[in-house]
């Protein structure tokens, strides 16, 4: 089962994950980090800042989750460009070797495809971190989607272009199309590490990890893999059924196992 952690705050959180991340790329330089964008992986990326200063991070690689289709790469709230400011930038990373799903109109034929090839060629991805939509995607796999699936174009429910009207000037700027990894593309990955924050993730963090695995709940495809770490405030949290087991197991876990 995963491995559930509740912190008391966001930085908590952050602080967690981003000391796996850093003791991955001490054993592995050349780790491959998959990388989520919208609020919830922002106290990561802003742990890592200070931790990886420093650090060869010149062979590191990435690969983003998810992308707009037909939004400008240039467009601010584009993930490639959000990946650029919030990850590639700041953590001086080496842009040739971060990828975000190509979402323009033009490539988007092959796009999904190619993303996989170039997964496959990086070694697959070690380390993925995910966020969760209030929905209980991952990724942009929206309810109904194959726990095969791979990189591919899906169409936004309401609910989430509601959930990411925040990032834009009116809720008709959201795209209503994205090219997401699949969930097979996800549990292809080596370790998975969700965050959640806040009482709107609470019930589909608890659908998530307790509730039936079903395509109806995409997320609850972390409930086959072999090694997920929950990272999740106590709002988030206060839903799981478990929760003074996951406290305990993780109040009386050796320091040497790390996550
Ligand atoms: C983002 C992604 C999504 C988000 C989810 C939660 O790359 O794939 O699954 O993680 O929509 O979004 P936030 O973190 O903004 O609440």
């Amino acid at each position: 089962m995963a491995e559930v952690v509740v912190v008391d705050a966001k930085e908590d959180a952050g602080a967690l994950v981003a000391d796996e991340i850093v003791r991955l790329i001490a054993r592995r330089p050349d780790a491959v980090l998959g990388l989520a964008t919208g609020s919830t992986p922002t106290p990561v990326y802003e742990a890592l800042r200070p931790r990886l200063a420093g650090v060869d991070v010149s062979r590191v690689r990435g690969f983003a989750l998810d992308e707009y289709v037909g939004l400008d790469p240039a467009h601010p709230e584009s993930y490639r460009s959000v990946i650029a400011r919030e990850v590639i930038v700041p953590l001086g990373l080496d842009p040739d070797r971060v990828r975000v799903p190509d979402g323009s109109l033009a490539g988007i034929a092959d796009a999904g495809e190619q993303y996989e090839r170039d997964i496959d060629a990086a070694g697959g991805i070690d380390l993925q971190i995910l966020g969760i939509g209030t929905d209980g995607h991952i990724g942009f796999n929206e309810p109904g989607s194959s726990f095969a699936s791979r990189t591919r174009v899906k169409t936004l429910t309401a609910q989430t272009r509601r959930d990411n009207a925040r990032f834009f000037a009116s809720i008709d700027d959201v795209p209503r199309h994205c090219i997401t990894q699949g969930l097979g593309t996800i549990a292809r990955a080596r370790h998975l590490v969700l965050l959640a924050f806040g009482a709107q993730k609470a019930d589909a963090v608890a659908a998530a990890l307790e509730g039936p695995v079903t395509a109806m709940l995409p997320a609850s495809a972390v409930q086959l893999h072999p090694h997920v770490t929950v990272v999740v405030d106590e709002a988030a949290a206060s839903r799981l059924r478990l929760l003074d087991y996951y406290r305990d197991t993780w109040a009386d876990k050796p320091d040497w196992q790390g996550l």
